[in-house]
């Protein structure tokens, strides 16, 4: 028996595109605009046109943007309550109207109405329910932020209104005001939303929708009047923005690419694992950011997995995506099948084994057939690129081990799944793939109470639960940022105290991999205190010695596995040491710095030391309950090897505030202490020795900030880099030049910061900055 045809109707869908003519202006300051200049929005199921759209121009985004400036004082002063009540109605009206927002998606991207109308429709309204619970709690749960201001918001074809949904929900929740851009092969469920704002009472300016290519997303990233950017798209654009605002102090986060592995041990349930792969790989025609395109299966099942995927892929059924029992849609337009079948042609030139379902796509439209690739090698061009498409390379392994050392082997990091009956494998497994979410037994779950975002190239920050709000939220403390680094009150230094106790060897050597070592250029540069006389000399660090660093602290990956109470121990025991020699530090800091009170500098580093010594077993995740029978664990990890460029002023504390939370959450760091006065760091290394620091977890360069900065921002090997040292176009440089390898940045611009201020100088964000968040998805039962 086959199944018949169930097509879904497009009555109302048609009807609404009728009532605008065919012909859609710009949504700005809750009124329409006549669009001058538009575009055919094409339905790719048969390449047919839906609607015209317009090209915004820079004039419309300035208007935008001016809308959002003006609105967004009054969305604010409408408080948590105000603003939750708003976000409610949009939930509801899109529940109400979700059969006509899943039909328009369908037509405008051709993915199946069975996925928008019971994935993408769901999903979005949940998205707005949660987060109206953010705003009403907002008073309570971060009374200690403000709205980050403006924000723009550009996103991607694939999952046009739940993206959407991802992205305004948190923004309004936290008291911003938007200017929106979808993608200009799907706008018109954007548009569609702006008459649901207008319902719900979203005031004027609030939401602003621009429409237009990739000329409008850049005039949105260097316009001004931004304060923050969140971007889900492709790393090569994301890696654009980043570039296009190093330096602008506006804050971004960036949902890129990804080449997620599925690993199948052979202990799974192999038909549960072949459903999860159908859902994984061959949702939304593989046009997932997350999706499972890697298929990692243990040799000794490795035959049997395939023959029954192969089954699999037989039985589903390709077409016309308004018909309810299809499984496979169209592509969203002509250019992507033209790539996928680019990749899957070379990948067949190479020699690899193309396999794909007897069936036939339709003949009119953008279509692409379920395709498994066999025989490729682990660098193809297949096994490292997103394809974007359902395509789906195959691969096995021997051990757990080589499963986990396959599963990183990729410049991305989303996502990935695991598949094994022992609970014990699988939480074994989770947290060693580098990547932001891991599903054990499932794939994509999603979920507003979930936090979803990647590692590496994948990009930073998340989206959902409380850690997608910080990303709309701004610090009170920023606000209370000295505008220049503070200088500290200087006394007058007796000749006779500069470098007193120091006197015997007068040459600081580097610090690397709990050594000692000689500068591999073997200069130095001389160290003068605060009266002008010779205090020391320091090696002159470089790009060797960087590399030498970065190579000790990988060596060190045991830090990271630490047990938190273990890294609190050795941060108090730094302390510790540090008190016994107080006074040596002090009267190195008065050398140094001519400060009138250094005792008050070393209390309050031994202090900090306390401070983030605290913080190391407490700073737990969550146990989420999303709705499915299971729970999602959120993980605070280590972001991995961290390079910290530290302040000038008070180089003690100032080193100490930076490097010790970096240490507490077990990441390793290579920190680049004060270049004008960096011997309290040269003088901490016999401090370090005694305090069972294991070698390469804290490794310390001196030299120029600027030229070592440098090469820590382009080294490949770096997750991190911290630069807070008030030099502007310094900070700038590091977020300019980290894009390459989308490292997460944490600069403070040319502004100061109190490091005696715990407000400036601790708290959360720190701890933020010095983690990322893995959410393992456990579902359970029988
Ligand atoms: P894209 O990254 O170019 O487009 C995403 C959004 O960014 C669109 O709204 C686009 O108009 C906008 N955009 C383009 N250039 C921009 C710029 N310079 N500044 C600001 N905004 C800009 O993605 P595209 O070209 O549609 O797809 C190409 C490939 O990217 C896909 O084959 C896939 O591999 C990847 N991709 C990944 C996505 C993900 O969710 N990870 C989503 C979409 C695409």
């Amino acid at each position: 028996m086959d199944y018949g045809p169930a097509p879904e109707s497009t009555k109302e869908a048609q009807a609404w595109l009728d009532q605008h003519g065919r012909r859609f202006g710009l949504f700005i300051d809750n009124a329409w605009t006549e669009g001058a200049e538009t575009f055919a929005s094409n339905n790719p199921a048969d390449g047919s046109e839906l609607a015209q759209v317009t090209q915004a121009t820079s004039d419309d985004v300035n208007r935008a943007v001016e809308a959002a400036r003006r609105a967004q004082p009054g969305w604010v002063a409408m408080g948590g309550h105000g603003r939750a009540k708003v976000m409610y109605s949009i939930a509801r009206l899109l529940q109400k109207h979700s059969r006509l927002f899943a039909v328009l998606e369908t037509l405008d991207n051709g993915k199946t109405i069975r996925e928008t109308r019971d994935a993408d429709l769901p999903l979005a309204a949940r998205h707005f329910y949660h987060h109206a619970g953010w705003a009403q709690l907002q008073s309570e749960e971060f009374a200690d932020y403000r709205a980050v201001g403006v924000v723009g918001q550009i996103v991607p074809w694939n999952f046009p209104v739940l993206m959407l949904a991802w992205k305004i929900a948190p923004a309004l929740a936290a008291g911003n005001t938007i200017v929106f851009k979808p993608a200009e092969y799907t706008s018109l469920t954007a548009l569609l939303f702006a008459e649901i704002c207008q319902q719900a009472g979203v005031p004027a300016g609030v939401v602003n929708i621009v429409t237009g290519d990739g000329r409008v997303g850049e005039a949105i990233v260097n316009h001004p009047g931004i304060d923050k950017l969140a971007f889900t798209g492709s790393t090569e654009v994301g890696r654009i923005i980043r570039k296009a605002t190093a330096g602008s102090g506006k804050k971004l986060s960036l949902e890129l690419g990804g080449k997620s592995p599925f690993i199948v041990f052979d202990d799974a349930d192999l038909d549960a694992a072949v459903e999860g792969l159908v859902d994984s790989i061959w949702f939304n025609q593989g046009q997932v950011c997350c999706a499972g395109s890697r298929l990692l299966v243990q040799e000794s099942v490795y035959d049997r997995f395939i023959a029954k995927v192969k089954v699999r892929m037989q039985n589903l059924r390709v077409g016309s995506p308004l018909d309810k029992s299809n499984d496979i849609g169209a592509l969203v337009d002509p250019v992507q099948q033209q790539r996928i079948h680019g990749l899957v042609e070379a990948a067949r030139a190479e020699g690899c084994e193309i396999w794909q379902p007897s069936c036939e796509a339709p003949v009119a439209g953008s279509w692409y057939l379920p395709t498994l690739i066999t025989g490729a090698s682990t660098s193809a061009a297949v096994a490292q690129t997103e394809i974007f498409g359902p395509v789906l390379v195959a691969m096995s392994f021997r051990t757990p081990g080589e499963a986990v050392q396959l599963a990183n082997n990729t410049v991305y990091g989303l996502a990935a799944c695991v598949w094994s009956e022992s609970i014990s494998l699988a939480l074994d497994v989770a947290p060693q793939i580098k990547a932001g979410v891991v599903w054990i037994n499932t794939a994509n779950q999603f979920d507003a109470a979930c936090g979803f975002g990647g590692y590496k190239e994948s990009g930073f920050g998340r989206e959902g639960g409380k850690e997608g709000m910080y990303e709309y939220l701004t610090p009170l403390s920023e606000d209370a940022r000295p505008s220049a680094p503070i200088v500290a009150e200087k006394g007058k230094v007796k000749a006779s105290d500069a470098g007193s106790p120091f006197a015997v060897d007068r040459t600081a050597k580097l610090y690397i991999g709990g050594k000692q070592a000689r500068p591999d250029g073997a200069y130095s540069r001389a160290i003068n205190g605060a009266n002008g006389a010779f205090l020391a000399d320091v090696g002159e660090g470089n790009r060797k010695d960087i590399r030498n660093a970065v190579e000790a602290a990988h060596k060190a990956a045991g830090w990271s596995k630490a047990t938190a109470h273990n890294r609190a121990q050795v941060l108090y025991y730094i302390a510790e040491n540090l008190a016994i020699r107080a006074e040596e530090f002090a009267a190195r800091l008065a050398a140094m710095t001519g400060v009138r009170d250094p005792q008050r500098e070393v209390a309050a580093s031994i202090e900090r030391l306390f401070y983030w010594a605290a913080w190391c077993d407490k700073y737990d995740g969550a146990a989420h309950q999303p709705p499915m029978h299971g729970i999602t664990v959120a993980l605070n990890e280590p972001v991995g090897v961290i390079g910290v460029i530290c302040p000038n002023e008070n180089p003690l504390l100032g080193f100490i505030s930076l490097v010790a939370p970096a240490l507490a959450l077990g990441n390793r760091v290579v920190a680049v202490p004060s270049e004008a006065y960096p011997l309290s760091a040269t003088d901490l290394y016999q401090v370090l020795d005694t305090s069972d620091l294991p070698g390469g977890a804290l490794n310390i360069v001196t030299g120029s900030a600027d030229e070592l900065a440098r090469t820590l921002a382009t080294h490949g090997d770096i997750d991190a880099v911290w630069r807070h040292d008030g030099s502007a176009e310094g900070c700038a440089e590091v977020e300019r030049l980290s894009s390459e390898t989308l490292k997460r940045t944490w600069v403070g611009g040319g502004k100061g910061r109190d490091w005696f201020d715990a407000k400036q100088a601790c708290g959360r964000t720190v701890l933020q900055h010095a983690s990322q968040v893995k959410n393992v998805w456990i579902p359970y039962g029988v």
